[in-house]
């Protein structure tokens, strides 16, 4: 039997590296899943990308809260309801100081990385409830238990979902409803691109070799490798788990 056969998930920022990795996996795990992203054309030529009739899509801005509501009723209309919610979509923001950082930059790192799963949480948790219990993971980064250099709002975004996930965790405990953070340190996609871009501005592959050297096992995660520690969080193989915080760094913070 697939690890997720029956159960129903939506993924925010499903359009993006990580979060379509993560559909592609729950797909092949037996679930139905909703990808859910800003933009249409992404968001279709994601599900065209996984190829299967168990994935569709839902346009939808994670920092309005009525959008948060129609992404849950849209799955539940759909597929009957939602076992798994992955509040998974952000952004990284600029590469800037804080001295010198956008004042409105900072309120949309917090609005998209921060208020996003909120907001999700608020949506997912009744509708997880009405299925006797399911599966909520937040995706955080390295970036969620250290500090770095110029991209403090985005550090501070992912510390803050942190906190969430711990108090969502006790809080629903009582309904069976398990949330936890995956952690990755730089994984492939469009995001560590504009990173590199912003740290060494006309220089990236310099940037990326820093960065590069500072993880153990050498090599910058593929999506797969995160949405992978995903599928388990999201399966009944972690039923015990909850509250925790995944690293998935190669080692980065060891
Ligand atoms: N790539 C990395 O190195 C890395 C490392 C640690 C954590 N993360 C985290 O992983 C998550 C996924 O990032 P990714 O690497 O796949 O980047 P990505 O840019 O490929 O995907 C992010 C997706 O979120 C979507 N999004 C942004 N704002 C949104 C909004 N308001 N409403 C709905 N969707 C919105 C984007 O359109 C995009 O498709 C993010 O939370 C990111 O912070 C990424």
């Amino acid at each position: 039997m697939n690890r997720l056969d029956g159960k129903v998930a939506v993924i925010t920022g499903g359009a993006g590296g990580i979060g379509k990795a993560a559909g592609k996996l729950f797909v092949a795990g037996g679930a139905d899943v909703l990808l859910v992203d800003l933009d249409e054309q992404a968001l279709k030529a994601a599900c065209q990308e996984i190829g299967s009739n168990k994935v569709s899509y839902c346009v939808a801005d994670v920092t309005i809260a009525a959008d948060n509501h129609v992404m849950i009723s849209t799955a539940t209309e759909r597929y009957g309801g939602v076992d798994v919610f992955l509040a998974n979509a952000g952004i990284e923001g600029d590469v800037a100081s804080i001295v010198d950082y956008d004042e409105r930059r900072f309120d949309q790192v917090m609005a998209v990385n921060v208020k996003g799963p909120f907001l999700g949480l608020k949506a997912a948790i009744p509708a997880i409830d009405k299925r006797g219990g399911g599966s909520i993971i937040i995706t955080s980064s390295v970036a969620g238990v250290g500090g770095g250099p110029n991209v403090a709002p985005y550090v501070t975004s992912k510390h803050a979902v942190i906190g969430m996930m711990r108090s969502a965790a006790k809080e629903c405990a009582p309904m069976n409803i398990r949330v936890n953070t995956v952690n990755p340190s730089p994984v492939e996609t469009r995001m560590m691109r504009s990173l590199e871009e912003g740290i060494a501005p006309g220089q990236p592959e310099i940037a990326r070799e820093q960065l590069r050297s500072r993880i153990p096992l050498g090599r910058y995660a593929e999506p797969e490798d995160i949405a992978r520690i995903m599928l388990f969080l999201a399966s009944d193989d972690s039923a015990f788990v909850t509250g925790s915080v995944y690293m998935a760094d190669g080692g980065s913070t060891a």
